[in-house]
């Protein structure tokens, strides 16, 4: 998406094709700072400090950290201790497994000085397949807004933006392109639809103030951001046409695994006829997995984060500071999970299906048939 007017990607390979460069999202919004990452090791400190974030992105920096591992030790015990190390990293997203199973299904049958470059080719197909598979679902997203925008038209007020609410960032940011709740709003704005995007702060660490209002921002998008509890409330005065979220699991029964407070969202817009819609690649879905509540497992993050917050002071610090008495302890479970049948639809690459196991299996019966 752009910066500016100028068209970026959130990770792309160094020139001589032994580094990836990524940019630098625990400094967003203050600084656009890029990194460059030339090892196993950077790789997976990227991806577990949060550097890098999203499950898509996730993916993609574990793909091109096995390369890097694969060009120092190209063994086989040196492929299984890299891919479990960046395993390791970050329990939820599933699709950081299914970017190393990719890669360790390529390189495994290849002699061992064949590995790193077929390993490197890997992680670049993983991303241009993102980017294509994040730009039909936002096509397919598309329709769902155009059909609000054209009820809107006829209404009194005609004209009047779609009002969609976000929960964290599931944009261009958290992918390589385009996003997954945000390719429909962003094909939708370039389109001339107009949108209006909710964007909730996403406390604790505020992807959604600080990454999907900068990246709205920056490509022109209108939004406004508000607190995570005032979802409820803007639904219920009739300020939400449709919720647009993305998921860091979901099931083969359509549960969906997403950004702690996404089930509260569910909760609001269900109580409020408020459609609700999950956005996906296919290679979030775990189809080894039927229960979400009970089987997938919630990252547990540094209680710190909930204690303390970072900013910009007016004189143009960036700042940490505590918000709760010294001795106060805090949970900081990550993530969340929104049972199907909150869920109105799953919008995939491959179409729009219902958040249930034959709705999943319909766009996707070779699934079915394993
Ligand atoms: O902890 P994060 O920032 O990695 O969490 C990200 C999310 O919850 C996103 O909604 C999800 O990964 C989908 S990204 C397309």
């Amino acid at each position: 998406m752009k910066i500016d007017g100028v068209a970026h990607r959130s990770i792309w390979p160094a020139e001589h094709g032994r580094s990836v460069h990524i940019i630098d999202q625990t400094r967003l919004p203050h600084g656009f700072v890029t990194t460059e990452l030339a090892t196993l090791d950077a790789a997976a400190t990227a991806i577990r400090d949060m550097w890098v974030r999203g499950a898509p992105l996730i993916g993609a920096t574990a793909a091109y950290g096995l390369a890097m591992a694969l060009a120092r030790d190209p063994s086989d015990a040196g492929l299984a201790k890299a891919a479990a190390l960046l395993a390791a990293t970050r329990p939820t997203a599933i699709n950081l497994r299914w970017a190393l199973d990719a890669v360790t299904a390529r390189v495994a049958p290849l002699a061992e000085d064949q590995r790193a470059a077929a390993a490197w080719a890997k992680a670049g197909e993983i991303c241009e397949e993102d980017v294509a598979v994040n730009h039909a679902i936002g096509r397919h997203g598309l329709a769902l807004i155009r059909e609000i925008a054209a009820r809107k038209r006829q209404g009194k007020g005609g004209g009047e933006p779609v009002n969609i609410l976000t929960h964290c960032n599931a944009g261009w940011l958290a992918t390589v392109d385009w996003g997954t709740a945000t390719s429909p709003i962003y094909q939708a704005h370039d389109a001339g639809i107009p949108v209006h995007v909710w964007v909730d702060e996403t406390r604790p660490r505020n992807q959604g103030a600080g990454l999907t209002a900068w990246e709205l921002g920056r490509h022109g998008v209108p939004h406004r951001l508000v607190v995570d509890n005032a979802g409820g409330h803007l639904m219920q005065h009739g300020l939400v046409d449709m919720v647009i979220v993305g998921t860091d699991r979901t099931t083969a029964t359509g549960d969906v695994c997403n950004k702690i407070g996404t089930y509260l969202k569910a909760l609001a817009a269900h109580d409020n006829g408020v459609p609700f819609h999950v956005a996906l690649p296919s290679s979030t879905i775990d189809w080894t997995v039927r229960d979400g509540l009970r089987e997938i497992p919630i990252e547990e993050r540094s209680g710190r984060e909930v204690t303390h917050l970072t900013g910009l002071t007016q004189d143009g610090r960036v700042e940490t500071v505590a918000v709760t008495p010294p001795t106060t302890e805090a949970a900081n479970p990550a993530f969340d999970v929104t049972p199907a049948r909150l869920v109105t639809s799953l919008i995939t690459e491959r179409g729009i299906c219902a958040a249930s196991a034959d709705g999943l299996a319909s766009l996707f019966p070779e699934r079915r048939a394993a």
